[in-house]
């Protein structure tokens, strides 16, 4: 059997949790692949080793099994190996932050010779969808770390009145081995302490996290990441190395997140010509918002037998809150000015009639600012 028949057969077996045939499906693999890929090999080899003796079959890539709430048994974390990720497209500025960042941990050796510490915590904070967790996760693929993730606002909820002890479990888990931890909606834990709604429980663990974070290891990179800057203690703030702001993209990025998302599709002229003009339309969509107008558009595109280019302009209003018609003026003027298209053209695009398309072209409105 070829790979093309082994790797799907293998899929279905792992999600139907079949691990017979999971078993020999991955026998066969390592016997094709022995030879032209001895390091798969062995991989596979190591994680059919270590299945069914207790352990995750993640200790085979140096994942020890992850610590658990003692009463209901739930993984209190996920850890994730580490992947290489493209890198999110943010601002000069973050992207020379990060730089430094990675520099000054790959000469940790170099720091630490003349009795300097490497930068080990994060705090990373802006709006949601601006990729904050994605550069955690890119940072554990630049790093080789394994990603510890726990999400503290589904953890404060579930575990109430065992969070500082469950929290104390993690941090202790993460310090035990080489890895990136990613406290994630910082802000459910890190309220601020002199907050009147603040339960005591809060205020223990903040005390926990300040204290821990005070002596963190060296080889273990700590990063948290909020929506809330506002609800974080001043004292949480002091203890990381960095802390570092994601805005929203600005128009070169967001034009940037577009093409990306494009990658492999056929860029026509009219296609990059339209990407310009969204990346103009978009202002004050996150990164977030961005891949999934694409998306969004792209199965339109399939199901709808349409243009991309269509598509990805048919989409675009619901993205774009505010007055409709404001919207629609400005696109037709910047789609005019930019596209040189038909008044018909615009009318198909925004499903309006050719004299209202007129009339939105003569009107006032509809000016953009530079940004
Ligand atoms: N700056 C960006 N460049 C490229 N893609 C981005 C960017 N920001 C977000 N994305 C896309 O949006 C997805 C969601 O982003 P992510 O989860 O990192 O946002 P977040 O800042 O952590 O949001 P939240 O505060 O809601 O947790 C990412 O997986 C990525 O595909
Ligand atoms: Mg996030």
């Amino acid at each position: 059997m070829g790979l093309e028949k082994l790797l799907p057969s293998l899929i279905r077996a792992s999600l139907d949790e079949d691990y017979r045939t999971v078993r020999s499906i991955a026998m066969r693999l390592i016997r094709r692949i022995k030879d032209t890929h001895p390091s798969i090999a062995n991989e596979i080899a190591e994680a059919l080793s270590q299945h069914g003796v207790g352990a995750s079959t993640k200790r085979s890539v140096g994942i020890s099994n992850s610590p658990v709430d003692t009463e209901t048994l739930f993984s209190l974390v996920t850890v994730d190996e580490p992947l290489e990720v493209a890198r999110p497209i943010f601002s000069d500025k973050v992207n020379e932050l990060i730089d430094t960042f990675i520099q000054e941990r790959r000469e940790s050796k170099k720091l630490m010779s003349v009795g300097l510490n490497p930068p080990s915590s994060l705090l990373l904070y802006g709006l949601p969808g601006v990729g904050k967790t994605e550069l955690a996760k890119y940072l554990s693929g630049v790093f080789g770390l394994n990603l510890i993730v726990l999400d503290l606002s589904s953890t404060i909820s579930s575990y109430l009145g065992k969070t500082g002890q469950n929290l104390k479990k993690v941090l202790d888990y993460a310090k035990s081995s080489p890895s990136i931890l990613l406290l994630d909606e910082f802000d459910a834990v890190a309220k601020r302490r002199d907050d009147m709604s603040d339960l005591g429980e809060l205020k223990r663990i903040v005390n926990v996290l300040l204290k821990e974070l005070e002596d963190w290891p060296n080889h273990t990179i700590v990063i948290a990441a909020t929506n809330h800057p506002d609800l974080l203690d001043s004292a949480i703030w002091r203890r990381f190395d960095r802390a570092i702001e994601i805005g929203l993209p600005d128009k070169d990025e967001r034009i940037k997140i577009l093409m990306n998302e494009l990658t492999g599709v056929n860029m026509s002229k009219d296609l990059t010509k339209i990407i310009h003009v969204i990346g103009e339309m978009a202002k004050g969509l996150s990164g977030a918002d961005i891949c999934k107008l694409v998306e969004r558009a792209k199965r339109k595109s399939v199901l709808s037998e349409i243009s991309l280019e269509d598509a990805l302009l048919r989409e675009l209003p619901d993205f774009i809150k505010g007055d409709t018609v404001e919207f629609n003026k400005q696109f037709c003027k910047l789609a005019k000015e930019k596209l040189d298209v038909s008044i018909r053209t615009l009318a198909t695009w925004l499903g309006k009639s050719p004299s209202t398309i007129q009339y939105y072209l003569k009107e006032k409105g509809g000016n953009l600012d530079d940004r």
